[in-house]
Parts: structure tokens; sequence; C-alpha cells
């Protein structure tokens, strides 16, 4: 039997995809924010979009640096994942509070997040129409990074728990990625 999903909740049908953190710095200032509702949106050059909400101290570090850092988080890291998206930078440092280490990323100002399995520093194409309307912004990936054991030849790998990504399902619940399927092209 299938049964009505709430609009509100429909978003939760399709975004499976790893919960990202949004690192951001501009001048002295720095945050980092929980976003699950990023995604990738092409190839070459890579591009991802992600919402980052007007209410948020991220958007206007995003806003002002014209970049930011999209990380991958570890089912290890949970507790701090729910802390950055349930607090804002606006009330405290939420690197020190959580210890989060960094290091430089390349080419943005926001850092790489010690810890996480991957990092991709973007930099915003200016939409201020997407942005404004509809809190999206669209952005080059410049420069991408992940952990040697985690990404291997161009795919995730099969990690014990405390090293999978999270995927939000809604009010700080998640599933962890595993169990690794692979399909085979139907045979000419
Ligand atoms: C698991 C999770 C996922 C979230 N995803 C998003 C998102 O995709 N976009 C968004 O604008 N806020 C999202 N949030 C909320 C922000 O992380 C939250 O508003 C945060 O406090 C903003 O921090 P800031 O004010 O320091 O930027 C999410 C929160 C959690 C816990």
């Amino acid at each position: 039997m299938r049964h009505p999903v709430p609009l509100p909740q429909a978003s939760r049908l399709l975004n499976h995809g790893p919960t990202a953190l949004v690192a951001s710095a501009h001048g002295a200032q720095r945050d980092v924010m929980a976003a699950a509702w990023n995604m990738p949106l092409d190839f070459s050059p890579p591009k991802v979009a992600v919402v980052i909400d007007k209410n948020t101290f991220t958007r206007g570090l995003v806003e002002a640096s014209g970049t930011f850092v999209l990380a991958v988080p570890c089912a290890a890291q949970i507790d701090m994942v729910v802390g950055v998206g349930n607090s804002s930078g606006r009330e405290l440092d939420k690197y020190a509070h959580w210890q989060i280490g960094t290091e430089p990323a390349t080419l943005v100002t926001a850092p790489l997040i010690q810890g996480c399995l991957a990092w991709l520093e973007c930099r915003i194409y200016p939409e201020p129409h997407n942005q404004q309307t509809y809190d999206l912004f669209l952005a080059e990936v410049v420069a991408a990074w992940a952990e040697d054991w985690a990404f291997k030849e161009g795919r995730w790998q099969d990690l014990p728990e405390p090293q999978r990504a999270l995927h939000h399902l809604g009010g700080g619940n998640f599933f962890t990625s595993g169990g690794l399927l692979q399909g085979r092209p139907k045979p000419a």
C-alpha cells in the first residue's frame, strides 16, 4: 500500500546524498553549518548546488567572500554535525566550541575541516535572483580533496561504520552509507 507523504517531507524521499558541512570565512570571521540540501550539477567544470538559508550567518560570509568549502563529514562526527546545524556563528565560534581542527584550503578562504572524508573548494557563480528567491547557490568546484583510504580510484570505498558518510532523514536522524553493491549492464 502507498501512503501519502506530506509535501513538506517530499524532499526527504530524494535527499539521501551525504550531509555536508559548509565552511566559510571572510576577514576575521569564520563559520560552519550543516547542509543536507546539496548536489552535484556537472562534470567539467564540476559544479555544485547548495541551499544556504538567508537567516544563516554562513550566508553573509559566503556572499562576502564568494567562496565556501563543502566538506563530507563521517559518522564519528555526528554530534558536531548536528551541533553546527543547530547553532549560529552569530552566537559562538563553532570551531572553538566543538574543537574543530582545520587546515588551510588552497584556493578559497574557508578552511578544510579535519576528520572529514572529502572537501570541495567552491567559488560561487553570483546569481542574485536564485540566491534571494530560493536560497540557492551555484558554485564551481575549483579544488577537490579526499582521504586516500575513503575514496580510491575515483570511488567511495566500503568503509567501517564510524567513517561512513551521513545521510540525513530529518529530525536529527541519519543513515550511514555502506554495503557496496555493483550493478552490471545487460550483456549485448
Ligand atoms: C542535518 C542538517 C542539515 C541541514 N541542512 C541545511 C541546508 O541544506 N541548508 C540550510 O540552509 N540549512 C541547513 N541546516 C540548518 C543550518 O545548518 C543551521 O541553520 C545552522 O544553524 C546555520 O548556522 P550559521 O547561522 O552559523 O550559518 C541543516 C541542519 C542540520 C542539522
